[in-house]
């Protein structure tokens, strides 16, 4: 067969076994392309042309194997292939991790910039709940004059951030740091806070199809309505930001919910090329304005 003819066959699969998508790719057929060419030890870029390449005997058993463990046994490809791409980075994962899929990252290169009066004076930044450490990496080479602190709870995800900070040569701008949200956060104010906490409901974290729940619950549970750590972080950011600092926090479904909570901190919800529009910002000054005022 050819690797058309098996990405076709592939993509019937996807459908029969009801795939879970949204972890590597939305669109199976995408997913299912970039499985065979990694199996295979091809390059993502390959030509239309490579469809029409004839499979040896032992390569389509490969693309059988890779597919029964994707479809049959629902390994996240990224788990299969221990690595994500982010911003057209590649991180390695595996099962310690998150998968990366922040909407940070069509945020990052245009949207926030404007909310800082100068990004190149942008010195101190953390990432909070920082996992593969994808953030934090995207974010120093956004601001390059940046030191970042990268926070998580969980020792494995930091095992993997310091192979992902190693690989992109940033260890000596990057600093991972193990604790509860900003607890282990040295001393001192920061330009930006950024945090992509876990922010999943409870409840909905046991009806996730099986894809999703191998990622780590720590990485997924946000507490009974998913703003656990939103409200926690919200607490402790106030007096760790800068006068003309900045929040910025993913939410996912919990925007509607937010929005009633604290729609007071006037949020500017950042825009989303999906529609979901559930990453939001807020200035220093409005989580905390007389501290601010005096202090400006
Ligand atoms: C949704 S994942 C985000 C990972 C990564 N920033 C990304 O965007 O792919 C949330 C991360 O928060 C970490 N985490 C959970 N509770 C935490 C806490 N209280 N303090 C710090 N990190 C926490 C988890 O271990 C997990 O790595």
């Amino acid at each position: 067969m050819t690797l058309g003819g098996w990405l076709r066959r592939a993509e019937r699969q996807y459908a029969g076994h009801r795939a879970a998508l949204g972890q590597t790719s939305a669109v199976a057929h995408d997913e299912a392309l970039y499985l065979i060419l990694r199996t295979l030890g091809l390059p993502l870029d390959s030509r239309p042309s490579v469809l029409a390449r004839k499979l040896s005997p032992s390569e389509s058993a490969a693309i059988r194997d890779v597919l029964h463990r994707r479809l049959v046994d629902r390994v996240p490809a990224a788990y299969i292939t221990r690595e994500a791409w982010l911003g057209g980075l590649r991180f390695h994962v595996d099962e310690r991790v998150l998968i990366p899929r922040s909407y940070f990252v069509e945020i990052l290169p245009g949207q926030v910039d404007p909310w800082l009066r100068d990004p190149a004076r942008v010195t101190r930044v953390a990432d909070v709940c920082t996992g593969s450490g994808c953030l934090a990496i995207l974010l120093a080479r956004h601001f390059r004059n940046a030191r970042v602190e990268a926070i998580d709870l969980s020792a494995d995800a930091l095992e993997v951030a310091a192979i992902n900070v190693r690989r992109h040569r940033l260890a000596g701008r990057v600093r991972l740091l193990r604790g509860d949200l900003l607890d282990p956060a040295p001393a001192g104010r920061y330009d930006v806070i950024l945090c992509n906490p876990p922010y999943e409901p409870t409840a909905h974290v046991d009806r996730l199809p099986r894809e999703f729940r191998s990622e780590p619950r720590l990485a997924l549970d946000g507490g009974p309505d998913g703003l656990g750590l939103v409200r926690r972080l919200l607490r402790q950011a106030a007096p760790r930001l800068k006068p003309a600092g900045i929040l910025m926090i993913e939410v996912g479904g919990g925007r509607a919910a937010f929005d009633r909570e604290f729609g007071h901190l006037d949020p500017h919800w950042f825009h989303t090329m999906d529609g979901s529009d559930c990453a939001c910002l807020i200035q220093a000054a409005r989580l905390a304005p007389r501290h601010a005022r005096a202090r400006s």
